[in-house]
C-alpha cells in the first residue's frame, strides 16, 4: 500500500550529496527520518500531496512515504480508526475531514505545542475553532470546500437559458435541454450528485435542508430542529427527480468521481460537485472544456438563497508517531502560504485568510467568485454539536435518505420524523426533539 516516490528518493539524494560537499555527510545520513502521510485520492488529490510532500523532501532531506486511501470519506474514516484504535506509529500524519476532530481527537497530537502561533493564527479563526476540542488544537485547516453547481454554459446559451436560481427552475431546464440533445445523445442526463450511502449524501441532504432555509439542523439549545413542511417538500421534490429520466439510472451508487466522470463526459446538464471538479473539467482531455460555468447551488424558491455545505480536510499528527516534531513540521509546511497559494490554482481553497485578499489566475476567477459567493451562507453538518456522536447520526441521516430516495413508498415528512428519533437516539439524549 506504501508508495515512496522516485523522484523524492532522488531528490533526496541530491540534497545529501550536497550537505556532504559541505562535510555534513555523515550527521545527515544519520537523521534523515521517513514519515508516512495518508492523503486523500479524489480526482488528482493524491498526485497534489506527493507534490507537496516532494517539496518538503527536498527542503528537510527527510523522505515522505504516500498511503493509498478509499475515496469514499466514510470508508476512509473506518480505515482511520482501525490504524489508530490499534496506536498503529505506521502513519504520522493524516488528512483528516472537517467533520472528524470530534471523532478522533483523542488519538491525535495537540499542535500547539509544536507549531508557532503566528502560523496557527494566521487560519481562519472559525477553522481553528473547529478543529479544536478540550481547547487542545488536534489539527491545522489544510483546505475548505462547499458544494457548487457546475453547468454546461455553452448548452444553456444554446438555447437562451439561464443559470437557474431555484430546484423547480433546474428541473425545468434540464428537462428542455435533455429532451433536445437526447435526440443526438442518448446518454444525456440532466442533473448528477452524490446520492450513494456515504458522508457525500449527508452533505447533499443538509444542502437541501438549506434550500429551504433550514438548514441548521441542531439548535444551540441542542433539540434536533429538523421536521419542517419546507423540508419535507424538498426531499420529496428531489426524490422525485432522482426517480425521473433527469438523472442516471444509477445515481443511487454515485460519488463525487461518478458524478464527474459523467458531467466531464458531456453527458449531465448540471453537476453538483466541490471545487476540485472545476479543473479537471477544464483539462484538455475532458470533452466539456471551456464549456462549463459554475454558480452556488440553487435555493427551493427565489426568496431563499441556496446553500453549499461547508467540507474541507485538515492534517492531524497521531499520538502514537515516533516523529512528533518532524510530522508538524511536514503539516507546518504542506499548511503554508506558498503550498496553499500553489493550491489554490488547482482549485483547492486555503485556509488562509491572506489568501483570498490576492486576485487568482484568470483560469479560476469563475471558480472563486462562486465558492466566494457560497461560502456566504454555507451550512455545516452538525459535527460540532454531536462530536463523537457525529459519525453515527450521520450514518443514519446517509443510510435513510438513501433508502428513501430508492423507493416510493414514505414521504419526505415521515423520513424527517424517523430521522429526528434516530439522531436523538445516536446522541444518548445529548440532543433532544424540539
Ligand atoms: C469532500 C468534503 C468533505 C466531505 C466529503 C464527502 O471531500 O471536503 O468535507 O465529507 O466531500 O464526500
Amino acid at each position: 500500500m506504501k508508495t515512496k516516490t522516485k523522484t523524492t528518493q532522488s531528490k533526496t539524494k541530491n540534497f545529501m550529496s550536497l550537505l556532504c560537499l559541505f562535510g555534513l555527510c555523515l550527521s545527515a545520513q544519520a537523521v534523515a527520518e521517513t514519515l508516512t502521510i495518508a492523503c486523500g485520492a479524489v480526482g488528482q488529490e493524491r498526485q497534489y500531496c506527493i507534490d507537496s510532500v516532494q517539496r518538503w523532501s527536498a527542503l528537510t532531506g527527510h523522505d515522505v512515504s504516500v498511503i493509498n486511501t478509499p475515496d469514499s470519506s466514510s470508508d476512509r474514516l473506518a480505515m482511520y480508526q482501525l490504524l489508530l484504535r490499534e496506536r498503529h506509529d505506521t502513519v504520522d500524519v493524516f488528512q483528516i475531514d472537517v467533520v472528524w476532530p470530534g471523532l478522533l481527537h483523542k488519538y491525535l497530537l495537540d499542535l500547539s505545542d509544536y507549531i508557532p502561533l503566528s502560523d496557527i493564527n494566521a487560519h481562519f479563526p472559525a477553522l481553528i475553532a473547529n478543529n479544536k476540542v478540550d481547547d487542545r488544537l488536534v489539527a491545522m485547516p489544510w483546505y475548505v470546500d462547499t458544494g457548487l453547481l457546475y453547468y454546461r454554459k455553452d448548452l444553456l446559451q444554446q438555447y437562451g437559458l439561464e443559470v437557474p436560481k431555484t430546484w423547480p427552475e433546474l428541473r425545468s431546464i434540464a428537462q428542455k435541454i435533455v429532451d433536445a440533445q437526447r435526440v443526438n445523445n442518448p446518454g444525456m442526463t440532466g442533473y448528477v450528485f452524490q446520492a450513494d450511502s456515504y458522508e457525500g449524501l449527508t452533505c447533499n441532504f443538509v444542502e437541501w435542508l438549506g434550500a429551504a432555509g433550514r438548514g441548521t439542523m441542531i439548535s444551540p439549545q441542542k433539540t434536533v430542529d429538523l421536521n419542517h413542511p419546507k423540508s419535507a417538500g424538498v426531499l420529496d421534490f428531489m426524490r422525485s427527480m432522482v426517480r425521473s429520466p433527469l438523472t442516471p439510472d444509477t445515481i443511487l451508487e454515485f460519488r463525487e468521481e461518478d458524478a464527474r466522470a459523467v458531467f466531464q463526459g458531456g453527458n449531465a446538464v448540471f453537476m453538483r460537485n466541490w471545487p476540485y471538479a472545476w479543473n479537471l473539467a477544464q483539462q484538455s482531455d475532458s470533452v466539456v472544456a471551456g464549456k462549463i460555468g459554475v454558480a452556488p447551488l440553487p435555493g427551493m424558491t427565489e426568496q431563499t438563497a441556496g446553500a453549499g455545505t461547508l467540507g474541507g480536510w485538515q492534517l492531524a499528527v497521531t499520538k502514537y508517531t515516533r516523529h512528533p516534531q518532524l510530522a508538524a513540521d511536514l503539516v507546518n509546511f504542506m499548511t503554508s502560504t506558498a503550498e496553499q497559494r500553489t493550491r489554490l490554482a488547482l482549485g483547492y481553497f486555503p485556509t488562509r485568510n491572506s489568501l483570498y485578499q490576492q486576485i487568482p489566475s484568470a483560469d479560476i476567477q469563475p471558480l472563486f467568485d462562486a465558492v466566494g459567493t457560497t461560502l456566504e451562507t454555507a451550512v455545516a453538518r452538525p459535527a460540532t454539536q454531536l462530536g463523537k456522536d457525529y459519525k453515527d447520526a450521520s450514518r443514519a441521516i446517509y443510510v435513510k435518505v438513501h433508502d428513501f430516495l430508492a423507493q416510493e413508498a414514505g414521504t419526505g415528512a415521515e423520513l424527517l420524523d424517523v430521522l429526528s428519533d434516530e439522531i436523538e437516539h445516536v446522541s444518548m439524549g445529548r440532543v433532544v426533539h424540539n
